[in-house]
């Protein structure tokens, strides 16, 4: 074998390369141990709850709202059959139709795929929060006027998801109204006029559902 040439800093011989190498992959092994060791050492450190009934504090609605609780215990069930908000309806109970719609820190989430113990310390707010001293929020009585619901079981869902569109986007196109509904179904058909009583929220006057659906089109 030749000799590495000693005047070439990248010349290498086979034993020298190999124990280069060699030390480089323990060193990255020892660091990768060590990496590990530590996120084990979070695990085994973070506080294990349940299976019984742990003590739980969700903000709701601008209250403290103390349960006591299983933590498997999803926030919708917590809500609805913990304590007596009922507005969130419960359809699918596995985030495909948005009946359960609430909002967390003001972003709306599916209810029945939380744990309540993972919304402690959120702001949470239900359809119940939005009517302020007896008066119905803009986007409520906008869905009344509009007659936006056939049977109403989605319409606590979509009011909620149009609110939460509503304090980030105070004027927004048709199309930004359907896709901040996307997540919500509704089996009686009403997009239209859930349409049209979202634009009108949002101060853009619209007579019939059948002008709603000419203006998304356009939008
Ligand atoms: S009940 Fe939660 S998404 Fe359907
Ligand atoms: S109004 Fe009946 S499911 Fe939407």
């Amino acid at each position: 074998m030749s000799e590495p040439n000693s005047d070439n800093p990248f010349s290498l011989s086979r034993r020298s390369f190999l124990k280069k190498f060699g030390a480089s992959a323990a060193a990255a092994a020892t660091t990768q141990v060590e990496s590990v060791a530590a996120e084990l050492e979070k695990i085994n450190s973070e506080k294990v709850y349940g299976p019984d009934k742990v003590p739980i504090t969700l903000q709701v609605n601008g209250k403290p709202l103390k349960l006591e609780l299983e933590p498997r215990v999803t926030l919708l069930d917590a809500l609805r059959n913990y304590s007596n908000l009922t507005g969130s309806k419960e359809v699918c109970d596995r985030a495909t139709c948005g009946a359960c719609t609430v909002l967390v820190d003001d972003v709306p989430i599916y209810s029945c795929s939380k744990l309540a113990i993972e919304a402690q310390g959120a702001k949470i707010t239900t359809i119940e929060g939005l009517a302020q001293n007896g008066k119905l929020s803009p986007v409520q009585q906008a869905f009344i006027d509009q007659d936006a619901l056939m049977c109403g079981y989605c319409t606590p869902g979509f009011v909620m998801s149009v609110t939460s569109l509503l304090k980030k986007n105070p004027h927004p196109t048709a199309d930004q109204v359907r896709h901040a509904c996307a997540g919500n179904l509704c089996r009686c058909g009403t997009y239209p006029r859930v349409l049209q009583a979202a634009m009108k929220a949002s101060g853009v006057a619209v007579n019939s559902p059948t002008e709603m659906i000419s203006y998304a089109k356009l939008a």
